[in-house]
């Protein structure tokens, strides 16, 4: 298959026709050339418990299987700082190696440690009809489970908030705290469908041009906990087998010192591989995107949602006197660019370095972690902020020099599922390739 390129990977060609590669899955790194382009036409992309929970940005369980596979044993240790919904976990785990993953987020940190835990299919099922039994046998409002949010009728209807009430009561009467959580993932996962909320867009609002009717909550929990109870019922047959675990810890990936949780868990200090895809620059406010579910699931209040963004890297949440001064990161073109953007839009400007700046933490801290010759797996597309592509990938290698990484590879594949990864639009076009910049770190 031949496409049209846009003009911007001129390292590849000297022409402006860059050619895409299908495959099923991704060949063995020693058959991939650098700057060459897959299409990954496998459409198996929710198997196991990837099926669970809608992610902003999340990848398809393929790329970090490449990873896996082509850098790591059966009983090593993959670390994935920007876990998100934990679909590199995941894949760690069938494929016999263990997973560390972090995230600031509350919601990808119970998502993913769901996804992760195997719970025998059948302790579900169980748990579930005494669960409705429970619920259907009590038709009292419970007032003291819904969010305290001012204008909480806006999001929900009466009914919505009666039964989500219901559920959300007798969820958190579950002992067990692994098929609790379990259900509470479910919960999360209905909450969006059951509001008055857009579901397909990324930012939780009301349109009201297309006003939608929520979901009838008993029929969405249905539907979601039949689809999970399929996908952990492959999951949990499929590590009988194993003896891998994964590990979600709450932290940010700028900064993290993992060495007595590795200690602890695996007898071992370091890791021996990382991957992972962190956030684009300003596309996704995951805590906009999951203002509902953390009010019902009681991770913060209304008002306290924004001082939670600043904890995200990419996020936009600064205040005036922080962005007054143009910034100057060390690096020739980025700097440029900075300089160029700050002419504009001096937040804009800030953004990007603050970015850079989280980018450069987290390398430092994956360098700490990985064993000699280990590989810090990158997966990441390219930017364009007020008309200015910023060639984040580039930027990132030459940051990862500074901490004894050399790159070993460059390569790209097309992102087709629109409806598994949200739009990343940082003003500027859907970013449609990812780049993945595999590194070696050297001593
Ligand atoms: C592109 S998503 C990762 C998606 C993941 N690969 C998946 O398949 O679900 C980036 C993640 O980085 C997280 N994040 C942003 N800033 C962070 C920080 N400072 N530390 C840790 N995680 C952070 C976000 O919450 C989000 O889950």
């Amino acid at each position: 298959m031949k496409v049209l390129n846009n003009g911007k990977d001129k390292e590849q060609t000297n022409s402006n026709v860059e050619e895409v590669i299908e495959c099923f899955n991704l060949p063995e790194n020693e058959f991939i050339k650098d700057y060459d382009t897959f299409s990954i036409m496998e459409k198996k992309v929710t198997d196991y418990t990837h099926i669970m929970h809608k992610y902003p940005s999340k990848y398809i369980p393929q790329v970090p299987r490449w990873a896996i596979e082509q850098f790591s044993n059966e009983g090593d240790i993959v670390l994935d700082p920007f876990l998100g919904s934990g679909t590199t976990a995941i894949e760690s785990m069938v494929y016999n190696r263990n997973g560390i993953g972090l995230d600031v987020n509350p919601i990808a940190r119970l998502i993913s440690k769901v996804k992760t835990t195997p719970i025998n299919p059948k302790l579900l099922s169980e748990q579930y009809s005494r669960l409705l039994i429970a619920i259907n046998n009590d038709p009292n409002l419970k007032e003291e489970v819904i969010p305290e949010t001012p204008n909480i009728s806006k999001w929900f209807t009466e009914e919505s908030i009666y039964n989500l009430s219901r559920f959300k009561f007798y969820i958190n009467q579950i002992e067990n705290d692994d098929i609790r959580d379990f259900f509470l993932g479910t919960f999360s996962a209905i909450i969006r469908k059951c509001s008055n909320a857009e579901y397909r867009s990324q930012k939780t609002y009301i349109s009201s041009r297309f006003r939608r009717p929520p979901a009838n909550v008993f029929d969405m929990f249905d539907r979601r906990f039949n689809q999970y109870l399929q996908g952990m019922t492959h999951f949990y047959n499929e590590m009988l087998e194993k003896d891998s675990f994964a590990r979600v810890v709450e932290g940010s990936a700028d900064n993290f010192d993992l060495t007595d949780t590795l200690s602890e868990l695996w007898g071992r200090e370091k890791i021996d591989l990382a991957i992972t895809s962190p956030p684009y620059v300003t596309a996704v406010e995951y805590p906009a995107v999951f203002k509902l579910e953390y009010q019902w699931l009681g991770y913060f209040a209304d008002k306290e949602i924004n001082e939670h963004r600043k904890n995200y890297i990419g996020t936009d949440r600064y205040y005036a006197d922080q962005y007054k001064q143009k910034q100057k990161f060390g690096h020739k073109e980025l700097d440029k660019q900075l300089e160029e953007i700050f002419k504009i839009n001096n937040k804009k400007s800030y953004i990007i370095y603050k970015f850079f700046e989280g980018m450069r933490n987290n390398i430092k801290s994956v360098a700490n972690h990985l064993k000699k010759n280990g590989k810090y797996v990158i997966v990441v597309g390219n930017n364009t902020v007020l008309n200015f592509e910023i060639p984040i990938n580039e930027y990132l290698i030459d940051i990862a020099e500074e901490f004894g990484f050399k790159l070993e590879k460059k390569f790209s594949y097309v992102i087709k599922d629109r409806h598994l990864v949200f739009p990343r639009n940082g003003r500027g076009g859907i970013i449609n390739k990812d780049w993945m910049i595999v590194l070696n770190k050297e001593d």
